[in-house]
């Protein structure tokens, strides 16, 4: 049996370990290398990597997607997708996604791995719907959590949902890194039962579970796993991609992968690593292993923002308190899984209600919009005196949301201007439009300048 990689190294590591702050310039030279690793597909793009292109790293994400492709011939390029979300917090309408993503495959995307916080898959169903359309691979993505509501029965289901929606793959996205080996082999196992499109898993080495899940997982016939080259595997990052070769290998199962060439690719990342540590970019605490996740049962991610609030508020005393009531919480709301953005909103409120001396007396603009199911269907049932609280004798909408939306392109296209030179360039203003404004100015600035130049040089130059 094969056992699919996808390397991690151009987007989660990135994002985990350095705050997705690894410039093209410093991947530039290994593309090729890893082009030729085996991969099954190499995950650059997405998730941060397009806000941290803009915002700190003045890159033109769609440029490096062209750039990466360029070099990247034969491995398959993997994104990651917030569904309606597409790579922010909140729903886009359906023209935007739609665009979205004819442009991503258009620019090079092959595989986009879709999901949504809630597991409300009718916030994926159009990003799906385009996927498919364009001729790319859809990766339909089940958000991992552990609840009284989540049972094997109810992911069972799910991957049945996913595969009515019609995608190639399905993905068990475990972002907090909290799920065990055993939980996996059942997990996988019940997918494998109930579905018959591949199963790949994805983990963070965070509590330090990650390799023994993952090899329980392809035990029960998992098809594929998501890892990192060594050097910046571990952590908040994944396992290694090495050490799963060579697991695997040992154990039976062909990983298409050569070693010889991880070995390369491994020796190109080191030095970048080193230079991370010590420029403070990488901060070797996220190295380590963190098993409070486990005591907790929140990320480490939640944990750690939960302490840094609760420090600025010098209420870091509350801390227990405040652990205690984010199970009561996620409750009221119907257990949504504890990621990007639902982690946020259960922490944030958490501690208001512990701060406050009373629960709900400050309600979060987020969770109200949640309340009234601008997020989508909750997971489980929702507290019926916080909703009555928040909507008097107001309803949730039972429709999606994305249905109250009207079409933005070309508004948004109007809006812009001719600072935009393409439609890329309207769809990174429509995703981030501050900074994406301003990354189009600097770019007419630096420009005018680099001609004006030009100019001053010339008759030098004919001399
Ligand atoms: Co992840």
């Amino acid at each position: 049996m094969k056992v699919n990689f996808t390397e991690t190294v151009l987007r989660d590591a990135n994002q985990s370990l350095i705050a997705t702050r690894m410039p093209f310039s410093d991947f530039e030279g290994i593309l090729e290398t890893l082009d030729q690793a085996g991969y099954y597909s190499l995950e650059c793009w997405g998730g941060a990597t397009f806000d941290s292109c803009l915002r700190y790293l003045n890159e033109d994400p769609w440029e490096r997607l062209r750039k990466i492709k360029a070099k990247v011939k034969n491995t398959k390029l993997q994104m990651l997708l917030r569904g309606q979300n597409i790579l922010g917090y909140k729903h886009y309408p359906d023209d935007v996604v739609r665009k979205f993503i004819a442009h991503s495959v258009h620019n090079g995307m092959d595989i986009f791995r879709i999901f949504d916080a809630l597991n409300d898959f009718r916030n994926i169903e159009v990003a799906v719907d385009e996927t498919l359309k364009q001729g790319a691979h859809a990766q339909g993505c089940i958000c991992y959590t552990t609840s009284p509501i989540h049972s094997l029965e109810k992911y069972a289901e799910m991957g049945k949902q996913l595969e009515e929606l019609g995608v190639n793959s399905i993905c068990i996205k475990d972002m907090a890194g909290i799920m065990g080996p055993q939980e996996a082999f059942d997990l996988i196992k019940a997918l494998k039962e109930s579905v018959k499109t591949p199963v790949f898993l994805h983990t963070h080495s965070t509590t330090g579970l990650g390799p023994v899940t993952y090899a329980k997982a392809v035990e029960a016939g998992c098809d594929g796993i998501d890892t990192a080259i060594s050097s910046f595997s571990g952590g908040t990052s994944q396992p290694a991609t090495e050490s799963m070769q060579h697991a695997l290998f040992q154990l039976g199962y062909e990983t298409g992968l050569d070693v010889k060439v991880l070995k390369k690719i491994n020796d190109f990342f080191k030095p970048l690593k080193s230079q991370y540590i010590a420029t403070g970019l990488m901060d070797t605490y996220v190295l380590g292993t963190e098993t409070d996740a486990l005591v907790y049962q929140v990320p480490g991610g939640m944990l750690s923002n939960l302490i840094a609030q609760l420090k600025a508020q010098n209420a870091i005393d509350k801390l227990d308190e405040v652990l205690a009531e984010t199970p009561k919480v996620r409750k009221d709301l119907g257990y949504p899984p504890l990621v990007t953005p639902m982690s946020q909103m259960v922490g944030v409120q958490a501690a208001a209600n512990v701060l406050a001396g009373e629960r709900y007396k400050n309600i979060s603009k987020e969770v109200k919009s949640y309340l009234k199911g601008e997020y989508g269907q909750a997971p489980g049932v929702v507290d019926e005196e916080l909703i009555s609280k928040v909507l008097g004798d107001g309803k949730p909408i039972s429709i999606r949301f994305a249905d109250t939306l009207y079409p933005a392109f070309e508004k948004s296209k109007q809006e812009i201007g001719s600072l935009a030179r393409n439609d890329e360039d309207v769809l990174s203003y429509i995703a981030f439009p501050q900074i994406a404004e301003k990354f189009f100015k600097d770019r007419e600035e630096k420009e005018s300048r680099t001609v004006s130049y030009t100019i001053i040089k010339k008759p030098e130059e004919t001399r």
